[in-house]
């Protein structure tokens, strides 16, 4: 890594004890929510800092669980393997029904829920699940343009379109291909990252959030936002799902491609930060008092730990150096402290913000969001020890 805009020591980094009291903190908050959580979902953000219980029917239903298993491999309680798999059971029954299952996001629902069922347990649902959701999500590759459609009724013009996203969807292709022995997942997982890393990424490696290709000929249109502030800014959580999603990528596909890339979404996104290394829910802004994302900072750091693990022991330092303080400034200024005032795990992150220039209709705008609670928790695991990825 060759641009790294600053050495920022204005945080330290986590040592062992911090990081095992935030995870001690983290899981503590887990066995609390096991009453609220093991029979409903949680929503996709919580309101006034507290998540209320929903159906399982939300894009992010994968999220809760995955902290459940992660809480479960910390202690090896079995009341967290049993919520988990009660869990699973009803992430199986939603795929098997197609409950609310017209996008894309099988990935992000099934691999730290379902996956991680099937690879810590070898629970068979967890197995059936994935591969259901891994199925449905080749359903909806388009040939004509050589991606997956984000959201909507397949082919639909309006929604013929692909969103950075969904580069976090793509390892359940690649890990149903291992399954199953059938190249196609991989294959069209392969295709889709080539395509959105083609026209996602910006000359200068900012991002959009949405893609337009044409329905007729495959062509690309235009970039657009769906959850950024504006069509030509960069959307804070789609910079740090293209970082995370390249780094999780180049482990399974270790491409130099995929590694420049990285570097320069990175390079990117850093330079934009303020001093407490938790971004703005928009890159646009660098200063001010707009809200912040913490969840993309937790998104990112899971990212960085991840390339260390693939990389040169100098580089790999810098990465962790760096997952180090970004998980620090978040355990120390944004985690929850008070259970009464909030049962997630990260204050101050933004879901959607309503812009005269974005689709957002405002929800979830300096809250806590289940992928932050979720990659917080990640982030913080793989910063204490070597750790098997659900991805
Ligand atoms: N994938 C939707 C979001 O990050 O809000």
């Amino acid at each position: 890594m060759n641009h790294l805009p600053f050495d920022t020591t204005a945080i330290a980094p986590m040592n062992a004890d911090e990081t095992g009291a935030a995870i001690a903190n983290v899981i503590a908050q887990v066995r609390r929510n096991l009453t609220d959580f093991t029979h409903a979902s949680q929503n996709h953000s919580s309101v006034n800092n507290i998540y209320p219980a929903v159906a399982n029917d939300q894009w992010t239903a994968g999220f809760w669980p995955g902290s459940i298993w992660l809480a479960f491999e910390a202690t090896g309680d079995a009341d967290f393997r049993d919520a988990a798999q009660i869990q699973v059971q009803s992430l199986l029954h939603r795929i098997e029904n197609r409950i609310a299952t017209d996008h894309h996001d099988m990935g992000f629902m099934y691999s730290p829920s379902c996956v991680a069922a099937w690879k810590l347990l070898g629970d068979g649902d967890g197995r059936k699940a994935g591969l259901l959701a891994a199925d449905q999500l080749v359903e909806r590759f388009h040939e004509k343009g050589a991606f997956i459609q984000a959201w909507g009724a397949k082919g639909a013009p309006e929604n013929y379109r692909f969103i950075i996203d969904c580069l976090l969807n793509l390892p359940l292709l690649y890990w149903a291909s291992d399954e199953t022995g059938n190249d196609q997942y991989r294959d069209l997982a392969r295709r889709h990252m080539a395509t959105s890393l083609r026209y996602s990424v910006r000359p200068d490696f900012s991002t959009y959030h949405t893609f337009y290709m044409d329905p007729e000929t495959g062509d690309p249109v235009r970039g657009s936002t769906q959850q950024g502030f504006s069509d030509d800014s960069s959307w804070a959580r789609g910079q740090a799902w293209a970082i995370a999603g390249t780094a999780f990528l180049y482990r399974l596909d270790p491409t130099p491609a995929l590694l420049e890339v990285f570097d320069n979404l990175l390079a990117y996104y850093l330079a934009r930060l303020p001093a407490d290394l938790v971004p703005y829910w928009d890159l646009i802004f660098t200063s001010g008092d707009e809200p912040r994302d913490s969840s993309s900072a937790a998104v990112v750091a899971c990212g960085l730990l991840e390339m260390a693990g693939l990389t040169t022991p100098k580089r790999a330092t810098t990465l962790r150096g760096l997952a180090a303080r970004m998980l620090a400034s978040l355990s120390r200024s944004y985690a929850v402290t008070d259970p009464q005032a909030s049962n997630g795990f990260l204050l101050h992150a933004t879901y959607s913000k309503k812009t005269p220039f974005n689709g957002c209709r405002g929800e979830g705008v300096d809250e806590c969001v289940a992928w932050g609670d979720y990659f917080y928790f990640e982030g913080l695991t793989r910063l204490s020890r070597t750790w098997t990825p659900y991805w």
